[in-house]
């Protein structure tokens, strides 16, 4: 039998952290034959609430699940963990700027990168799902310097599994029949969910989306702000925001970065930008990658056109403005 991997979840909970615990649990993150232990980590006001969650995980005997530790303390919640899933953090709330949000988070994220870097396994995978999520990453980067820079990602799966679901509707196949849509930049509303490579198995084989769809207009409009606004539109319906299918999305990412995606299919992941497609270096920016043995690159050579390439600039500035953004918080607290 394999060795337990031990899992660590921020903000565990919130209400990601309730979809997400259990999901991971039963192996949609690792696989049916994988056993984990759950590090959970909350903060102090929150900790009976904790505590009931371990109390139903543990309920739910699930097979797959070795352990679980359920702490408020930071650097008992890393030792040892193989992968990080960082969802904790202060809620936007209405009337809340995106400038408050960060002076709550940036301090947060500043702290529990020392505390990863510390005290994770040397080759620990990060993924941060709390908002400003690419920003969060860049700060965690920046206070954990020896963790390598590959492990450090963010989450746009759930604007990518939108995308795909959006068009799959579109169009009437299978969700699992459309691929390769991809979502660049920051995950915000700048985000450029781009459809020009998607394709789409039908009867008469793969076809292009655009193809298929036969609409330029719904392409280039409509599904971008479809994609862009669902996050609002859940908000608004559930008054509360998207949090089983953000969980689910988290278990996708990281199920895809350590097991792999499928040949001739991509997915999208905030990641640290080396400079491909004239994306600034050194920002954590979404771009569709390939995975394999536990390794993301970057999918190379798509041709960008100039309606693409104004979309993915725009986000890219937005994300150096938060990065400015993060630093001005750091050095006022
Ligand atoms: P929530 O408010 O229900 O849960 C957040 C949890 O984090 C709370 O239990 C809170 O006590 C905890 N927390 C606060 N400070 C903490 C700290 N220092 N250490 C550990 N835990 C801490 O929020 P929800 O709905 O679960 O969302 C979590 C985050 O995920 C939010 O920032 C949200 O904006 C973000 N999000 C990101 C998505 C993405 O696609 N990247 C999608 C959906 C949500």
């Amino acid at each position: 039998p394999k060795d337990a991997v031990r899992i660590l979840v921020t903000g565990a909970a919130g209400q990601i952290g309730y979809a997400l615990a259990p999901m991971i649990a039963r192996g949609i993150m690792l696989g049916p034959d994988q056993p984990v232990i759950l590090h959970l980590l909350d903060i102090q006001p929150v900790a009976e609430s904790l505590k009931g969650v371990r109390m139903e995980l543990i309920d739910a005997a699930f097979p797959l699940l070795q352990g679980i530790l359920a702490t408020t303390d930071v650097n008992e919640a890393c030792k040892g963990v193989n992968i990080a899933v960082m969802v904790g953090g202060f809620p936007c709330k209405e009337g809340m700027e995106r400038r408050d949000v960060m002076h709550k988070n940036v301090p947060i994220f500043k702290a529990q990168a020392s505390a990863l870097e510390q005290h994770a396994a040397p080759d620990c995978k990060i993924l941060v799902v709390a908002n400003p999520a690419n920003t969060n990453a860049l700060i965690l980067k920046e206070f954990a310097p020896s963790i390598p820079v590959k492990n450090i990602t963010c989450l746009t799966r759930l604007d990518h599994n939108r995308a795909l679901s959006h068009i799959s509707e579109r169009l009437n196949v299978d969700v699992r029949d459309v691929k390769n849509v991809i979502i660049w930049g920051n995950h915000s509303s700048t985000q450029y969910p781009d459809a020009n490579y998607a394709i789409a198995t039908t009867d008469i084989g793969e076809k292009s989306v655009r193809e298929l769809v036969a609409d330029d207009h719904w392409i280039d409009y409509e599904y971008i702000n479809s994609v862009r606004e669902r996050g609002a539109e859940i908000i608004k319906a559930r008054k509360l925001s998207s949090a089983l299918s953000a969980a689910s999305a988290a278990c996708d990412h990281v199920h895809d970065w350590i097991i792999g995606t499928a040949k001739g299919t991509w997915v999208s992941m905030g990641v640290y930008s080396d400079g491909s497609y004239g994306i600034q270096p050194d920002i954590i920016y979404s771009f569709p990658v390939t995975c394999q043995k536990g390794e993301w690159s970057i999918v190379q050579g798509l041709k960008i056109n100039e309606f693409s390439r104004e979309k993915m600039d725009t986000s890219m500035k937005e994300l150096t403005r938060e990065e400015s953004l993060a630093y001005s918080c750091l050095n006022q607290t």
